[in-house]
């Protein structure tokens, strides 16, 4: 399963420094360690666990399942019997046992450079608890939904742990996501509460938050799910030209002085405010209910299988899918893949650039580094904002050590070269990470070399929503790299390459990437449809957890994943599926019908090209370009914005009316070489589609 010897050939090692201090610091241990995860889990995993607190301890196996739906129901059960809280031991532990209540759980890193602020692990449980408090008081309770739509300010993690801490269930909706998108996700999981912000810089361009979270709430009052209370941050606005209207906050519930957010760096004097429209029969200010609240509270114990949190992820057919993750086997999971992928050590500074609102911030910002002690740079802004140095920038200023982006932030600072760059020392760097979608070779090089210079070993995981944490990964000191290939399985993972058939296919070979066990972070269900969640990762191929990714695997037993094998696209590492896009183009009144493919990008991986076919009568124009266009940035959000937007009369279709997808693609991508087209109805379609090419984005 594993090689025996790692790899001679056209590799690359880590380096000879970190093997010194790293957990496991070479490819033999990686090898003792992986068999002994998968042989005999329970031992393997119990020791992990021996590093964190149960109220009560786990009775019978470590693992419990069943992944063939011909056996009956699909189920996956960690450590039952046990009971614990993840937030008492995030916070509670580091600051009372282990001495770290003066280290920096996070440096705050604002939009704009000079906008800074630092929390350690005492004041980050002192705001949890307190925080915790005002939920309890607004009635919120164990297994109760919370939906939270901020940007990436501490209080987005104070408010997550402040869930955790009561039981209560976060789903966090991307601060990028449209209201329509915020509302789909409100209703789907019935939350009882939205927690959001004022509004907050992306660069230069203000997001009105508030607003985008009121009209959320009035779809959702229109779809009859009313939601009673939104805590609303005050990130941006000062008082009392903040609030606008009559409709200020009432007197009991008033908004914090200015001096004191002065002092605390809040007030950016220089950028206008956001306008924040109040309704005071759902609205309630963060601050205001956090006066004289008790900074202490008790956590809630949970049971190991207990829902810890929903987020949302495109579906194939278009509905997200809120994946469901559970109590102890994502704690353990995130904080073992933390400490060993990253070899997390004492006094790193560890930076992910990612938003906590996708799972990679979930997993890789809050849970995994609290859970390790570790302290992190917290960033707000852009890498190009204000100019491409920033992250370089950030990186001496906090003296980064472990480093982690996605491969479409590489090659956006790629194209501006190596001297924005160079600019600053970037010594303190000793791993750099990437994640999201496969990484090209000449990417992986220039980060490697100029912005690692040779000297840090590259940590290509992959992962997904569903999988909680790494699954395919190098270990820094143990795992020799290959450029473009996430390498090897983590712990207790046992992935197999399966043909059309479902054949497992043995040595060299590419085919279907799936999982043959669960390992503890694995998602549960899919919120509100088992079903669902069984149709989509375990019917294709009975006993197999199915990826959706096709994968090859090399001579060296290594992975290189290539890509999504279903209806979906991969636009800057965030997953869209085409009928999600589809569907918002076609709810324009001038649509009949849309198709939209994925076309290469050589910053963002993959653009959205759309096809729509116009109802009898109507002109196409550029007007209506911008609508479609607006159109779904409103449905979705600006990440699913289209790139290219053809007029189609005709689609091509086969002779059973399936729009033919691959044939699109070839159009969108200018490729005459069409393979086989016999089953397509009139061929005269694709010729015209040819013809009428867009060669510029919209
Ligand atoms: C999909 C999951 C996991 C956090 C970010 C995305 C692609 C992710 C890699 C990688 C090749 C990758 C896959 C996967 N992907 N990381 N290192 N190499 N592909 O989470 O939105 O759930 O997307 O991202 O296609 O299925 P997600």
């Amino acid at each position: 399963m594993i090689p025996d010897k790692p790899p001679q050939d056209n590799v690359f090692h880590g380096s000879e420094e970190l093997k010194k201090e790293a957990h496991v610091p070479s490819f033999d241990k990686y090898r003792e360690l992986y068999m002994k995860s998968v042989d005999n889990p329970d031992e393997f995993w119990g020791d992990v666990a021996k590093d964190f607190f149960w109220k009560t301890k786990h009775t019978g196996q470590f693992l419990d399942y069943n992944f063939d739906v011909t056996k009956g129901e699909i189920y996956i059960k960690c450590m039952e019997g046990a009971s614990t809280n993840i937030c008492y031991n995030l916070l509670d532990r580091n600051v009372h046992e282990k001495k770290l209540a003066d280290k920096v759980a996070f440096f705050w890193e604002g939009n704009d450079p000079g906008d800074e602020l630092t929390v350690t692990y005492r004041e980050l449980l002192q705001r949890v608890c307190q925080f915790a408090n005002v939920l309890k008081a607004q009635g919120v309770k164990k297994g109760d939904r919370v939906s939270i739509y901020m940007p990436m300010v501490v209080e987005l993690v104070v408010a997550m742990l402040a869930c955790v801490r009561i039981g209560a269930v976060h789903s966090i909706v991307f601060a990028g996501f449209s209201a329509e998108s915020l509302c789909e996700r409100i209703v789907d999981s019935q939350c009882c509460l939205l927690i959001t912000a004022d509004g907050f810089y992306r660069g230069d361009k203000l997001i009105n938050l508030k607003l985008l979270a009121d009209e959320a709430l009035q779809k959702c009052r229109d779809k009859g799910f009313p939601v009673g209370r939104c805590i609303m941050l005050k990130h941006l606005s000062k008082e009392p030209e903040g609030i606008v209207g009559s409709q200020s906050p009432p007197a009991k519930r008033p908004c914090p002085d200015l001096q004191q957010e002065k002092q605390a760096g809040r007030v950016k004097k220089t950028r206008p405010v956001p306008k924040v429209p109040w309704n005071p029969e759902v609205d309630l200010c963060w601050d205001a209910l956090l006066r004289g609240v008790s900074d202490e509270c008790e956590p809630e114990w949970c049971d190991s299988e207990d829902p810890l949190f929903i987020l949302y992820t495109s579906g194939s057919t278009g509905k997200p899918k809120g994946v469901l993750h559970t109590v102890s086997g994502y704690m353990l999971y995130t904080a073992t893949t933390f400490k060993v992928v990253f070899d997390h050590q004492p006094d790193d500074v560890y930076w992910c650039t990612a938003d906590i609102g996708w799972i990679t911030g979930h997993s890789y910002i809050t849970y995994g580094p609290l859970a390790n002690g570790a302290t992190s740079v917290l960033f707000e802004g852009l890498p190009t904002h204000p100019d491409v140095s920033r992250m370089w920038e950030i990186v001496d200023k906090y003296n980064v050590t472990k480093f982690y982006t996605a491969p479409t932030a590489i090659r956006l600072l790629m194209k501006f070269g190596n001297e924005p760059v160079q600019r600053y020392k970037r010594s303190s760097l000793k791993v750099l990470g990437t994640v999201g979608e496969p990484i090209n070779p000449e990417a992986w090089q220039w980060y490697y070399n100029v912005v690692g210079e040779k000297r840090c070993p590259i940590v290509d995981t992959f992962w997904q929503t569903e999988t909680g944490g790494h699954v395919l990964t190098p270990l820094p000191a143990a795992t020799p790299m290959k450029p473009g290939s996430a390498t090897l399985p983590f712990f207790g993972v046992v992935p197999a390459i399966l043909n059309e058939s479902g054949e497992e296919l043995e040595g060299p070979s590419e085919g279907y990437l799936v999982f043959k066990q669960p390992w503890p972070g694995v998602m549960r269900t899919v919120y509100g449809s088992h079903e669902r969640f069984e149709s989509t990762y375990f019917k294709k191929f009975p006993g197999y957890y199915v990826t959706g990714d096709g994968c090859r695997r090399d001579k060296d037993g290594y992975f290189w994943v290539t890509g999504r094998i279903d209806d979906m696209l991969n636009v800057s590492g965030h997953l869209l599926s085409t009928a999600e896009v589809e569907s918002a183009l076609v709810e324009h009144e001038a649509v009949a019908e849309a198709a939209v493919v994925g076309r290469p990008h050589p910053v963002k991986g993959e653009s959205l090209y759309c096809f729509v076919t116009l109802n009898d009568g109507v002109m196409y124009n550029s007007e209506l370009e911008a609508e479609l266009k607006k159109q779904v940035r409103e449905k979705i959000g600006a990440i699913a914005t289209p790139d290219y937007i053809q007029n189609a009369p005709g689609l091509p279709k086969t002779r059973s009316g399936k729009i033919m997808r691959r044939l699109l693609r070839k159009i969108a991508c200018d490729e005459r070489e069409l393979g086989d087209i016999s089953t397509l109805a009139d061929s005269t379609v694709v010729e015209q589609l040819f013809q009428n090419r867009c060669c510029t984005a919209v």
